[in-house]
């Protein structure tokens, strides 16, 4: 069995450390060296079920870290880039964009420019549909939409994003990009839509519905991502861009009334606040690119998934509480407090 050296940026973050927890135990023939910086986001208790493994190793540290980077590929002899990490909270953004702009465009530089430098067999970037920018009632977004991106946050990745298709094209590094629609599923950061309003309704705070709650979103599981970014990883085209979504739209206000039902709480608790800036009114994703071409497609069902979800907000207290009341407190009093005020 050959084994195969894959630096996993970002692995300490929602999708990352369900991609590790997922991959380990399926995949011997991978070894991972997990590259994360432990921004507020980064937790090194998600990867409890794989701290252990002996095809795993974790190194605290900045993608932007030019010198600590190159020495990785070196001690390591990488040969394979999957890169998670990124600044990815788009109202954050709002508030600040610089760190987005570093971490998400000069840290995917420096590992571009590393891997060409070591001769790497597959640099996998994983981004977003925020790139295509935001859609009216009718139509999906393909690969070939045109690149929109319309807050901080999208437009630091879709720099990525064209970032690694130029390195295929001008070096012939064979990156390959995917474009994942909005994921939830356990260990999902609490300023995220669902986990946020899980966590206030269990709290009995208000939850705070941007605009008229009409905005759409088309959500998949977090596992079904995680598959797509293996078989995008082992299988997908140099230069390829694969767009990954479930076809589940719904709208804002709806996955707010599903998680109060079924935690069964009343509606009283939903609150309409002011519009996030530059709000991109509806997501949805065509993909029949990698179901044709690679023969993915999702495998749970988002009536189960979204239950399984809010199960593991229940039983795992522990886990959200330390977030909620350690540094977090600042960022929603400075996003929810004063300045969100009633329409
Ligand atoms: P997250 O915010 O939960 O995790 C990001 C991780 O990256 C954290 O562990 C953090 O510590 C790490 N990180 C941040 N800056 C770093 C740096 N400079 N160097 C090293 N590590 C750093 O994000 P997520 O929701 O897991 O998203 C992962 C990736 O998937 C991102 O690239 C995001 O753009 C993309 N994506 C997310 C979604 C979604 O719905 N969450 C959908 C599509 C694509
Ligand atoms: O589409 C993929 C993207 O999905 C990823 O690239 C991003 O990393 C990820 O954060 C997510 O971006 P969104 O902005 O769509 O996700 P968020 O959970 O922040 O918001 C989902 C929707 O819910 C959006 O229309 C804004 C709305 N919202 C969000 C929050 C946090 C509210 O109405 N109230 C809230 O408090």
């Amino acid at each position: 069995m050959t084994t195969k050296n894959i630096l996993v940026t970002g692995g300490a973050g929602f999708i990352g450390s369900n991609f590790i927890n997922y991959i380990l135990p399926v995949r011997e023939d991978y070894f991972i060296i997990n590259l994360d910086k432990l921004t507020y986001a980064g937790n090194l208790e998600n990867l409890k079920p794989s701290q252990d493994k002996k095809n795993y190793t974790f190194v605290k540290g900045d993608i932007c870290n030019h010198e600590l980077v190159d020495y990785l590929f070196k001690k390591y002899s990488i040969k394979y880039v999957i890169n998670f990490a990124a600044e990815s909270h788009v109202d954050r953004s709002i508030l600040g964009s610089e760190v987005f702009y570093q971490t998400n465009v000069i840290g995917t530089n420096v590992l571009l420019e590393t891997a060409k430098k070591h001769g790497v067999e597959k640099f996998l970037q994983i981004s977003t549909d925020e790139v295509y920018g935001s859609l009216g009632p009718e139509g999906l977004f393909t690969e070939a939409t045109p690149l929109s991106p319309n807050s901080p946050y999208s437009s630091s990745k879709a720099a990525a994003d064209m970032m690694a298709l130029a390195f295929h094209h001008t070096y012939g590094l064979p990156a390959v990009v995917t474009r994942c629609s909005n994921n939830y599923g356990p260990l999902q950061f609490p300023e995220k839509l669902i986990p946020l309003m899980i966590i206030n309704a269990l709290n009995d705070k208000n939850l705070p519905v941007y605009g008229d709650g009409m905005n759409v979103r088309d959500w998949i599981y977090v596992i079904d991502h995680n598959k797509a970014v293996e078989l995008a990883f082992e299988n997908g085209i140099p230069g390829g861009v694969y767009n990954i979504g479930a076809g589940r739209e719904m709208k804002n206000i709806e996955i707010v009334r599903l998680v109060l039902k079924k935690l069964g709480k009343g509606e009283e608790l939903i609150e309409y606040v002011k519009d996030r800036p530059g709000h991109d009114r509806r997501y949805a994703i065509n993909s029949s690119k990698i179901r044709n071409e690679l023969g993915w497609k999702p495998a749970f069902d988002f009536e189960d998934a979204i239950e399984h979800t809010i199960d593991w907000y229940l039983e795992n207290r522990n886990w959200w509480e330390k977030i909620i009341s350690g540094a977090y407190k600042n960022y929603y009093e400075i996003q929810y407090g004063n300045r969100l005020i009633r329409n």
